[in-house]
């Protein structure tokens, strides 16, 4: 996959010994002139009964030459009257037709911005109309389905780009790494097709989250990592690879030149930048050399083709020879030809630019640039490209995880498209589960970009780009029966489908359909972000985000909505007039709204003007009006390293990895019983902690870096602070002790073994004490585990352990990660332990987390409301650090999820005080957030100030 690390490799170095002149460079403009790349496209006719015909020298298959010289420069697209047709080539006889009745439609037409109201037609595997069904066509079909939408939003659909299903599948197994390719910097012959495994468990997960289509990418471990293939997700009837293709390419068979008609679309991965230096030991300058060497081959070859062509078709086959081809070329030579959609793994300016002038020094175009973090800091270089300027296909939120991502901006995709760029959301799956890739559009409309391109950016925008534009990405009558029925406006958090269909079939068997309140059938008003973007293009994408303290005693909130706090282990809700039926709606409809009086961080005075403001207000008091926002508590972050590093893949940014004592050599540490501490590795102002703060996670709780057995001593620190000798900077030096139970060496069984020795507390140095203070119940004990297997291990070591304990004390166990716990939800509550799951939305990522309990529409529970049926005290983790300011979201997601199993103050509470609770945070962090708007918890809302009695005000952002 693209963006986890590489391994380096240093035994395969790029084919670069060619000594090909680049003084052909010039031969080419003449060759250009005398053949341009049309000239045997046109209706040349040939005479093959001339003079030549007699002559020896002209071959018995001179016409299927001249045919195949024809065919060279066909440029790709649907064949004549494709509009027409009536059945689709993917059409699965005995799928039934259907009327899909009321529905709100996006159609992807008008750049995005038409929505209709009414039907939606599908049958013999294409739309067979939209808006009002034709009642004539409709009496065609006999055994039509009907299906009343209720108004629900449909659109077609989406579209991924940018994907890894099936070449680096889940569960991910060392015989299924079929991503990249370590044999060389550029093999433009291979193709992601040969690699597809077709029982990857995302096929089914993604489809949930109403993805039909997906653009399966070689890595990025080489320049020109191969062939891509674009595939429907669903199971075929063949079961085979070839059978899930959308559009095969006719050189997929060797038809190539062949067939009169129009060719199909090909796509090709290319990567520069840290992927390539990583993978091959070498630099920037090597890479690009590589990308040179190889399109200097492929323009050879084209050239002499394309000689040998105008003389084949003029009739002068003396001394002609064969037709120049190379297997291992023709691909590019496409590329070059213009029949391929070149997908570009590239990030900063200094890549981008590379990539731009070898396209104008090569003359191809490149489709779209992906990952892409510094374009929108270039916008006008883009436009330079040869053939206009790429789409870009972006992350969201994912960035710093390199030098080539730290500038990455969340409003990118609004920087983009203002300057009339079109942008992409991609997965990258399964870097991102693409099962949710719409959360990246959700996302990107939060930060920005308007809702018509932000819907289009996961469906027809790819549709286009990938040039399947004719079929799939919109509906209109004719393309193919690709799509979702959802159970809100798909731009709202949490949306899910209620069906989706592809090629007319219905995927969902038995969907769990969960109802969402009337108000998220409408797209969120999201925040005017202006400022930031002004900032974020000010200071070349790194702008400040530390905070302000307001100057101010007393900090008055007017008109606000809802007040949420912190009781000890609770969240309570103070008012919410935002509540159907509650207490502050008047009986009118009118929002009753209030003022809450902050004074040194502390909330003095709720009500309204008469209560609060005489008895507060001084002529030095800070006003914020938050126009019907919110305030409530401040989020605990837990799962990632974050404070741990700046940058995740660059060792000098970074506390790096941690040694483990159970395998190293150098175990000793110089003293007996050595014990690793978070806090001593702890770094301020990383962009992630600050985002995470701004984004109202004020603590985070992080354990020592690394997937090891024993990881050492968390700790937790407020997020926002400036250093770690700052007021309140490190809150608990020591929260919980850490250890992982994951497959490794050694084993499993290995680690529990030396874990049951450590639980007798006998060990040495700090090893020993901090277990005794854990087989004591004094502090948790923290795992990392996902297999229900071992989870059972671990229960029954608990209670071996509880057993030593008198006085009815018990061990406090915390499970992490907890893919499986669902399986044995009944005797996790009953050993009383309790589970952080991370992901909060599980992914089947190897053998031991892949049986999971994937929530709506495909179970109707989640980890979450299960565990919880049986008293499990839940969190909820982030795997990566870049996550933390997400948080915000996942408390809203985990709500809808459960189908009102879990209230909005529940929700708080799985990133609050349960999380404190079950790593051993002994204060709870009484920090509130300030939003405008809307909540922290959903996309209107922003988060304006920070209320901190522990910092004794209140922090403007
Ligand atoms: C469509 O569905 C909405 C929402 O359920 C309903 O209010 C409306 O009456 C329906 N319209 C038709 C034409 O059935
Ligand atoms: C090759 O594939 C094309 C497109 O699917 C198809 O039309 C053609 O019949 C195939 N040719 C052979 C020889 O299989
Ligand atoms: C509260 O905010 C809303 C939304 O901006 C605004 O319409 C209303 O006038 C405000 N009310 C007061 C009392 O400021
Ligand atoms: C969960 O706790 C509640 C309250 O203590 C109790 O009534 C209930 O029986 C418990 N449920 C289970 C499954 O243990």
């Amino acid at each position: 996959m693209d963006d986890k690390p590489l391994p380096t490799y240093h035994g395969q170095r790029a084919q670069r010994s060619s000594s090909r002149s680049l003084a052909f460079k010039g031969l080419l403009a003449a060759v250009l002139l005398v053949v341009g790349p049309l000239t045997y496209f046109s209706n040349t006719v040939v005479d093959l009964s001339n003079k030549h015909s007699s002559s020896p020298s002209v071959p018995i298959n001179a016409q299927a030459i001249i045919n195949k010289c024809k065919a060279l420069d066909v440029l790709p697209g649907p064949p004549k009257d494709f509009g027409k047709r009536k059945e689709s080539d993917r059409f699965e006889p005995g799928t039934k037709p259907v009327l899909i009745r009321n529905a709100t439609i996006w159609t992807g037409r008008d750049d995005g911005k038409e929505v209709l109201k009414g039907d939606v037609l599908l049958a013999h595997g294409v739309v067979k109309s939209v808006g009002d069904a034709d009642v004539a066509e409709l009496a065609e079909y006999a055994d039509v389905v009907t299906v009343d939408a209720e108004g629900a939003w449909v659109t077609p659909g989406i579209v991924d780009a940018h994907s890894h299903m099936g070449v680096d599948s889940a569960p991910e197994l060392e015989g299924a790494e079929d991503t990249n390719s370590f044999k060389g910097l550029t093999l433009p012959w291979l193709r992601s097709l040969d690699g597809l495994n077709t029982h990857d468990d995302a096929y089914r997960l993604s489809i949930s989250g109403g993805v039909t289509t997906a653009n399966i990418l070689p890595g990025s471990a080489d320049a020109i990592g191969g062939q891509a293939f674009t595939i429907k997700l669903r199971p075929t009837k063949e079961r085979t690879p070839t059978s899930k293709l959308l559009e095969p390419p006719f050189s997929l068979n060797a038809t190539a030149g062949e067939d009169a008609e129009r060719p199909r679309w090909r796509q090709m991965k290319h990567a520069c930048g840290e992927n390539p230096s990583r993978v091959y030991d070498g630099t920037r300058m090597d890479t690009q050399w590589a990308f040179r060497n190889a399109y200097e081959t492929a323009r050879k070859l084209k050239v002499e083709q394309d000689e040998y062509c105008s003389k084949a078709v003029a009739g002068r086959w003396t001394d002609l020879g064969a037709f120049p081809e190379n297997l291992q070329w023709e691909a590019l030579i496409d590329v070059l030809r213009g029949r391929v959609k070149v997908h570009n793994h590239c990030y900063e300016a200094v890549d981008l630019d590379n990539m731009v002038r070898l396209t104008n020094e090569f003359k191809f175009s490149i489709a779209a640039f992906h990952h892409a973090h510094e374009t929108y800091l270039v916008p006008d270089l883009l436009k330079k490209a040869y053939g206009g300027p790429p789409a870009i296909a972006l992350f969201a939120t994912n960035a710093r995880y390199k030098r080539e991502a730290y500038r990455g901006s969340e409003f990118a995709p609004k920087i983009l498209t203002d300057n009339g760029l079109k942008v992409v959301m991609k997965s990258d799956h399964p870097v991102l589960n693409s099962r949710f890739l719409l959360n990246e559009a959700q996302q990107a409309h939060y930060y920005g970009l308007s809702e018509h391109l932000a819907l289009s950016s996961v469906i027809s925008t790819p549709a286009t780009i990938l040039g399947y534009d004719h079929r799939i990405g919109f509906l209109n009558k004719g393309y193919d029966a690709d799509i979702v029925i959802w159970d809100s406006h798909p731009l709202q958090i949490g949306a899910t489908p209620k069906q989706v269909y592809i090629d007319g079939i219905p995927q969902l068997k038995k969907p769990h359909v969960n109802s969402k309140p009337s108000r998220l059938q409408k797209s969120p008003q999201t925040p005017d972000f202006k400022v930031e973007i002004k900032e974020t293009l000010e200071h070349d994408g790194l702008p400040p985000l530390v905070v302000y303290k307001a100057k101010a005693d007393v900090v008055i909130f007017k008109n606000v909505s809802s007040l949420h706090v912190r009781e000890g282990t609770k969240v309570k809700e103070v008012f919410d007039v935002t509540r159907p039926n509650a207490l502050g709606e008047n009986g009118d409809g009118v929002y009753k709204v209030t003022d809450v009086v902050v004074e040194n961080g502390n909330v003095v005075c709720v009500g309204v003007k008469e209560d609060c403001l005489k008895t507060y207000e001084t002529p030095s008091s800070v006003i914020i009006n938050l126009e019907r926002g919110s305030i409530s508590p401040a989020l605990v972050s837990f799962g990632s390293p974050l404070a741990l590093n700046h940058i995740d893949q660059e060792a000098s940014a970074n506390d790096g990895r941690i040694v483990d004592v159970l395998t190293s050599s150098n175990s000793g540490l110089l003293g007996p019983g050595p014990l690793i501490r978070a806090v001593d590795g702890l770094l301020f102002e990383t962009r992630d902690a600050l985002l995470g703060y701004r984004a109202g996670v004020t603590v985070g709780v992080t354990a020592p870096t690394g997937g090891s057995f024993i990881q050492g001593l968390s700790t937790a620190f407020d997020t926002g602070a400036p250093h770690k000798l700052s007021n309140n900077a490190v809150l608990q030096q020591v929260t919980a002790l850490h250890v992982g139970l994951l497959p490794s060496s050694p084993s499993v069984s290995t680690q529990i073994a030396a874990l049951r020795n450590l639980l007798k507390g006998e060990s040495q140095g700090d090893l020993g004490k901090y277990f005794k203070l854990v087989a004591e119940g004094e502090i948790p004990l923290v795992i990392d585990v996902h297999s229900a297997d071992v989870i059972s291990t671990v229960i029954e070591l608990k209670k071996e352990v509880d057993s030593r304990l008198s006085g009815g004390r018990k061990t406090q166990f915390t499970l992490v990660g907890a893919n499986e716990a669902h399986l044995i939800a009944k005797e996790i509550g009953a050993a009383g332990i309790g589970v952080i799951l991370n992901p909060a939305r599980p992914y089947p990522e190897d053998w031991k987390s892949q049986r999971i309990l994937p929530g709506p529409p495909l179970s109707a529970e989640t980890s979450a409301t299960l565990l919880r049926k049986h008293n499990v005290t839940v969190g909820l983790g982030i795997l990566e650090q870049w996550q933390a300011r997400s948080t915000r979201f996942d408390v809203a997601w985990t709500a809808l999820d459960s189908n009102g199993r879990i209230t909005k103050t529940e929700a708080i509470e799985l990133v609050t005080a349960n999380l404190e609770q079950l790593l051993g945070v002994r204060k709870p962090n009484l920090d509130l957030v300030a939003v405008k708007r809307g909540s922290l918890h959903d996309f209107e809302g922003q988060v304006v100030g920070i209320i901190s009695s522990r910092q004794r005000g209140v922090n403007l952002i």
